[in-house]
């Protein structure tokens, strides 16, 4: 054990509660940080900083390069001037879990149990590694109550945890991207979405995985993450072109010296366009065979992925819906001077996660 590290850890910990909590998004294409800030009922985006991943850095949740997100973080913490760097993490993969319940009820110790017991028959691992915890959202018309439940195996929480500590960050939460991604929805969608029987599908399309939420009158009817991203497209471009993950990065997102994307490349994203379709359909339909609930009436998409040409169309195409792009700066403001319209533009796409996680404290 390093006594200076823990010595620096505990001190930390005494004095957190003057210390500002950044959000922290570890994706598969980059490390991304914010402060939040919250005056009254107004949030502000006070920092942003994000870091560029080498290639397949984390599958999944594995973590196959630790070294170099450590880096990253490191970074981004620099860049943000948070020291020391004391964090909202967001976790995700396939040990997380976030799902609405229906309970019998009870005292609150008869509510925990049922959720344990109703936890353990959803989760795709083993409850007695993990952890579970859960929001009470009322009473539903069954006379039972509607909880929302969010669960982590203990070492996946534990994997990502150490990546910042390794970083001399300190984890103060956990919280789930699929929860920090429908904060910030709600924020911006205000009193629209408070209809009783209108449900809403979020997707936030990464360079890994897709979040597929299914909103419905404040509470996520079902959510799941599904393997598709941009990094299929990444990876068709470096096989096809012979170039390497950076090439074929910059290729699909600034197009040739014109700025135009080439016909291969438009091509390959034709085909790889209707995988993910084909993939959120199959959602959609296993979600409307197994609830009945066909009260779809719109969509709200964002991440790096929603950039794609042809992906918003095309959403809309398939689901019937208006779809839209999640922009958080309709609910979070920034000084101009601060960032730059390149910056902002990132941030709308990719950074809904991390400003949902930074928002988590306040
Ligand atoms: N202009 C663009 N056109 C097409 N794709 C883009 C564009 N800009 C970014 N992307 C793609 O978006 C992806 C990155 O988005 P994002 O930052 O939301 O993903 P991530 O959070 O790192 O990944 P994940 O959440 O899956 O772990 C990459 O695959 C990138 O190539
Ligand atoms: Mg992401």
């Amino acid at each position: 054990m390093d006594i200076a590290k823990e010595i620096k850890k505990l001190i930390t910990n005494l004095t957190l509660g003057s210390k500002p909590i950044v959000g922290l998004d570890i994706g598969l294409s980059s490390v991304k940080m914010a402060l939040v800030e919250k005056k009254g009922n107004e949030y502000s985006l006070v920092k942003y900083a994000s870091a560029i991943l080498p290639e397949g850095a984390i599958i999944e949740d594995e973590v196959q390069k630790p070294d170099e997100i450590v880096e990253a973080i490191r970074q981004v913490a620099e860049e943000l001037g948070i020291s020391p760097l004391v964090a909202t993490l967001g976790v995700s993969g396939p040990n997380t879990l976030a799902r609405k319940l229906q309970l019998a009820g009870g005292t609150d110790e008869e509510i925990e149990d049922q959720v344990l017991w109703e936890a353990e028959q959803y989760l795709p691992f083993d409850i007695e590694d993990s952890k579970v915890d859960f929001h009470l959202i009322g009473e539903n018309e069954g006379g039972g109550v509607d909880v929302i439940v969010a669960a982590a195996k203990n070492d996946t929480i534990l994997n990502f945890k150490e990546l910042v500590e390794q970083a001399d960050g300190i984890v103060k939460i956990v919280d789930l991207g699929i929860l920090a991604v429908t904060n910030v929805f709600e924020l911006v969608m205000g009193d629209e979405i408070e209809e009783p029987d209108q449900s809403y599908l979020i997707l936030d399309m990464g360079a890994q995985t897709t979040y597929f939420i299914i909103y419905k009158a404040g509470v996520i009817m079902f959510s799941k993450e599904i393997n598709v991203g941009g990094v299929i497209i990444t990876e068709e471009i470096q096989r096809q072109m012979g170039v390497n993950y950076f090439e074929a990065e910059d290729l699909k997102t600034h197009g040739d010296e014109n700025g135009n994307l080439p016909e291969e490349i438009l091509e390959i994203i034709d085909d790889v366009v209707e995988t993910f379709f084909s993939e959120i359909k199959k959602a959609i339909d296993f979600y409307v065979s197994s609830t009945s609930d066909e009260s779809l009436v719109g969509c709200a998409v964002t991440g790096g992925s929603a950039l794609i040409p042809g992906v918003l169309e095309g959403l809309e195409a398939l689901l019937g819906v208006d779809v839209r792009v999640l922009n958080p700066f309709d609910a979070v403001s920034y000084k101009s001077g601060d960032f730059s319209e390149e910056e902002i533009n990132q941030i709308a796409y990719r950074g809904v996660q991390v400003l949902g996680l930074a928002m988590r404290r306040l």
